[in-house]
Formats: structure tokens, sequence, C-alpha cells
């Protein structure tokens, strides 16, 4: 033992020994669970929201957020679970309203229009609702905390009442919370550690789909989500969502389809680039859905590996449907877009693509290629280019290339090459 440590523990002697619990005894039945009332936010939660636990719903202002929770609490309220709707943004008749929209005016839910964290606690002690969603947290403030309602030291003392509140009398309280524009809960860090889930609402205001992800979850696989679709009455589920990214009609030069992975599903995404020369002194390179410096590299990669002349055309790059891109395996498939952007008017009809790009100018491996390939194929592309590695893999897996174009093994100067060449030949 080294010197010193015999004193460490000393200050809290230990009374009794705390008896541990073998694996096997332990029983998940235990963690009751209760149906959202939509079967693809469920699938988000892991199964249902588990009591006591609070969960936080974070999006854009407009996203949805407000439309999803009441449209779940109405539903739950109609399949008898006991709900509590904290309004802190809108009135009793506002909620009402947009009950209407969705239906649901008849519906016996409890309402709270209420700012004052001390009452909303009182208020869950007593009705002890098996599910509460709060809109928004950061509407609530206490006159215990001097400083003004939004603050963060407002939204981090109403998050840590409402957890002890939730675990002590096994109430699931959903939180919803906005976001900057940089995609930042606004409000602290710290909230994401304190809660036991963090969901992201995501989703352009101007276009109809919505994609529910799971940024954090102690109750079920991360990294799950779920789509919707913002109509006249509400959210509809969408459960095959594939392809409901992709622009209608025929795919155009400077567009290549990508299947991204998000959860267990396989979406594809359209990335469609345009490519101009530039009058500009530093070159514009705009990106939406891609991130910017992921492009950056992309296009330094396609100027010095595969010898496109990019560093004086002004670069545009826009994801359809309003998707953003983060999975690696998208790489491909703008470089692809840009190229064929690139050689205007040729080209890149049906092309489908995936896989990262290296700085060397490799195209590596991605993930569960073959969920990948499959769903392109479904789809019919008429050329599909992906990494060697996955087409092996594909082929070893039984995976049949009946009249699909797959292509393998090259890096990114050969798929150009092989995209834009088929362009001129036809
Ligand atoms: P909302 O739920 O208020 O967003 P958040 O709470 O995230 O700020 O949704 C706002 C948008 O949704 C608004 O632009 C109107 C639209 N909407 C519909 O298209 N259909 C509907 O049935 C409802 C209720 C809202
Ligand atoms: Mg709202």
């Amino acid at each position: 033992m080294r010197p010193g440590r015999r004193n460490a523990g000393r200050a809290a002697p230990v009374t009794a020994s705390p008896a541990p619990l073998r694996l096997i005894d332990v029983d998940l039945d235990a963690q009751s669970r209760t149906e959202s009332g939509l079967a693809e936010f469920d699938r988000v939660l892991g199964g249902g929201f588990v009591a006591g636990s609070v969960v936080l719903v974070g999006g854009a202002p407009g996203v949805g957020k407000s439309t999803l929770l009441l449209q779940s609490l109405l539903s739950m309220e109609a399949a008898g679970v006991s709900t509590l709707l904290v309004s802190g943004e809108e009135s009793a008749g506002q909620v009402k309203l947009r009950s209407m929209r969705l239906g649901g005016e008849g519906s016996g839910l409890r309402l709270l229009p209420e700012t004052q964290t001390e009452s909303v606690m009182a208020a869950l002690e007593h009705l002890k609702p098996a599910v509460c969603v709060v809109d928004s947290v950061q509407t609530l403030w206490s006159g215990e905390v001097g400083s003004a309602p939004g603050s963060v030291a407002q939204i981090r003392d109403a998050t840590a009442q409402l957890v002890r509140v939730a675990k002590d009398n096994g109430i699931t309280v959903v939180l919803v919370g906005h976001v900057t524009k940089e995609g930042e809960l606004a409000g602290p860090r710290v909230l994401e550690h304190m809660v036991d889930a963090v969901l992201s609402f995501e989703g352009e205001r101007t276009q109809p789909f919505r994609i529910l992800r799971a940024v954090k979850n102690r109750f079920g696989s991360t990294n799950e989500v779920g789509v919707f679709q913002m109509a006249e009455q509400g959210l509809v589920e969408v459960p095959d969502p594939a392809s409901v990214f992709l622009e209608e009609g025929d795919l155009r030069s400077g567009s290549v389809v990508v299947p991204v992975l998000e959860g267990t599903r396989c979406l594809l995404a359209e990335v469609q680039a345009l490519v101009a020369p530039s009058s500009l002194a530093l070159p514009q390179r705009v990106a939406r859905g891609v991130d910017r410096n992921r492009l950056a590299m992309i296009v330094a990669v396609l100027s010095r590996r595969a010898r496109l002349p990019l560093l004086k055309c002004d670069i545009f790059v826009n994801v359809a449907g309003g998707l953003a891109l983060e999975d690696p395996a998208a790489d491909l498939a703008v470089a692809l877009a840009i190229a064929t952007a690139w050689r205007d008017g040729a080209g890149g009809q049906g092309v489908a693509a995936f896989g990262e790009v290296s700085l060397t100018g490799k195209v590596r491996y991605a993930l569960q290629g073959e969920k990948r390939i499959q769903e392109l194929v479904r789809r019919g592309f008429s050329q599909i280019l992906v990494p060697g590695r996955n087409v092996e893999e594909f082929s070893k897996a039984g995976g049949r290339d009946s009249g699909l174009r797959l292509q393998a093994g090259f890096d990114v100067e050969q798929a150009v090459k092989r995209v834009t060449a088929r362009s001129n030949g036809g």
C-alpha cells in the first residue's frame, strides 16, 4: 500500500454493507411503460414513457413540439391515462383551438396555464398524473432564484425540482425546450445530464417532414428515429419513410441519392449540387443539410485527387426535403453530385452512392452496407457506386445484383470518371 492511502477513506465510516443484486434477478417488467399513443414516438422512446422518468423534447420554434405533445396527451387521455398539460406559453384558449384542429376538443385533458415553478410542483404532488407535459421549461421561474425568467439558473432550478417530483411520485415529466438556430438547447447543456432522455424534433418549417431523434436515452437505444408529416390536422406518422425525402420525378444531373442510416432505418436522401464560375475573390461554398467543413474537405479532395478545377467556382449543395446529413457515408454522394453538376447537363441520372471519402481520395467501407444496397435495389437505381468491401460483403451474404449496376473498388477519381463518362457515352 502506498503511503497516505490508508487515510483516504476515513472520513465516512461504513456502517452496513449494502447488498448487491444478482443480474439474473433484475426484473425488467418492473419498469412500467405508458404508450405515447403514437407508434413513431414510442419507437424513439424505446417502447413508451417510463414511470418516474424525465424526457426533454428540444426543437426549433414552430417545428411542431406543442402539436406532437398535445396529440400524444389527447391520445393517452382517451386511453384512460391520467395526464396534465402545464402550459406556460399558450393560454387555455389557444390550447383549445389547437386541440380543435387535432379533433380532440371534447377531451377531459387537464390544463394548467402556469409559469411559477413552486405552483407547478404543488399541482404535480397533489394531482399525481401519470404523464405531465411542461411546455416549455423556459417559461418556468421561481422567486427563490435571483435571476430573470428564462435564464440558465431558472431553467436549471426548475428542471432539478421537476426531476425530484418525478422520481418521488413515479410521474413521467416531459419538458419542452426551445433550441437556438445553431441547434443548441436554449439553456444550459447541463440540462441534458439532469434528464433521462433527450429527444430532438427536427425539420424545416417550410417542409412537410419531421424527424424525432433520441440524442440520449437511459431507457432505450439512442439514435432511433421517428418520422412524421405535418398535415392540416396535426402530425401524421410515416411508418415506411425510406423514400419520402426524395424529390418527385427523374433525378437530374447534379443530383445523387444516398442511403443514410437513422437508427435501425435506412432513409434515401437526395444530394443536389450547383457549380458555377465565380466572380468573387473568395468563391462561395453554400451548404444546406451538409456540414460546411465536410463540404470544404470534399471539394478539396475533388480538386486535388480527382483533378476537378473547382477552386474558382461557386459551389452550392442542398439536401432535398430538409434532411440534415450526419452519416459520413454521405460523402461520396456529395462528391458525385458536385462532379456531375460541374459537368453540367451530363450524367447523374439515376445515380446512387455511399461511402466515406478520406483525404487520400479513397472511399471507405460503410456500416450496414447490405441494408443500404437493398433499399437502393428496391427503388431500382441504375447505377450504384459502393465501397469495394461493401460489395464483397453483399455478394457473400447472397445478395443478388440482377440487372443492377453495383460498382466497386474505386477511389474518388475513378468514381467521378465513371459517373461523368456514362453521360458522354450514354
Ligand atoms: P407548434 O406545435 O406550435 O410548434 P412548436 O411548439 O415547436 O413551436 O407547430 C407550429 C406549426 O405547425 C405551425 O406553423 C402550424 C403548423 N400546424 C399544422 O400544420 N397543422 C396542425 O394541425 C397544427 C396544430 C399545426
Ligand atoms: Mg410550442
